[in-house]
């Protein structure tokens, strides 16, 4: 990983309109999950979006250091218990009920913006409907502890109080990012610990925070395929992520759609 980067302002500029850009596809992909609708498929459509934006896909290609081959889609689609990095192959239909979670990275203007949701096909009972809610509120949660000089431990810890206080577990072999320059820098944003302990946040600094959240145990697996992740109790998973500028007062989303 690349050390912390303070970035200029011409950089956290093209990383706002980079980070409009993937919450415009992410929005139009997320709107094509339903029964029925083959992953492969999102995943065009993604590549697609993002071509006519001027963007380029940041995972597409991306091989980080021990990965026995090169990510080979735009799009990740994690599907029921799969966790992250599940490859939307052709043939892998979305069915009525499934939970199902996207993530996307672009790179425009030479930076990079990264961010995902996870969105329910057709019914689910409430409980699942509560665990997508609540990885959506733990994002949010972290988001709010986010300023200069906040501890990278208090942003885990709203994260895990807040997903832990309903009964669902967070996945400690996975975290967040420094995110512009590269996929993924430092720091680590681990999704639960320990308030004022780590390091300390700096204005400027651009971090992906992302939660991801089981109705079960915490306890992950990777695929044969060397991708994708799952629980290892078979539990349903969800994911949400924003790329946040970290400011004096606070922070700023820069993946919304309203960004
Ligand atoms: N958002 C994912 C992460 O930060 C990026 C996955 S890279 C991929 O871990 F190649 F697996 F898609
Ligand atoms: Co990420």
């Amino acid at each position: 990983m690349a050390p912390i980067v303070i970035n200029t302002q011409e950089e956290i500029a093209a990383m706002r309109r980079g980070g409009k850009i993937l919450a415009d596809v992410l929005a139009r992909v997320a709107a094509m999950v339903a029964p029925g609708a083959d992953a492969a498929v999102l995943n065009t459509e993604a590549e697609r979006i993002i071509a006519a934006h001027g963007a380029t896909p940041l995972f597409l290609g991306y091989q980080p250091e021990g990965a026995a081959s090169p990510y080979p889609a735009a799009l990740c689609v994690s599907i029921n218990d799969e966790v992250v990095h599940a490859i939307p192959y052709e043939g892998k239909v979305i069915r009525d009920g499934d939970v199902v979670s996207l993530d996307l990275g672009v790179r425009y203007e030479g930076m990079c913006v990264d961010s995902a949701l996870t969105v329910a096909a057709g019914g689910v009972p409430a409980r699942t409907q509560k665990l997508i809610a609540v990885t959506n509120k733990a994002l949010y949660e972290g988001i709010a502890a986010v300023r200069a000089g906040a501890k990278l431990g208090d942003v885990g810890h709203a994260i895990q109080l807040c997903v832990e206080r309903e009964g669902f577990s967070v996945v400690r072999e996975l975290a967040g990012h420094g995110v512009g320059h590269h996929a993924h820098e430092e720091p680590m944003i681990l999704n639960f610990g320990k308030k004022g302990t780590g390091e300390a946040l700096v204005a400027g600094m651009t971090i992906a925070i992302e939660p991801m959240v089981t109705a079960g145990d915490w306890r992950i697996k990777t695929d044969k395929d060397g991708w994708g992740i799952r629980t290892m109790d078979g539990s349903l998973a969800a994911h949400f992520e924003h790329t946040v500028l970290v400011t004096e007062e606070g922070c700023e989303i820069l993946t919304g759609l309203e960004a």
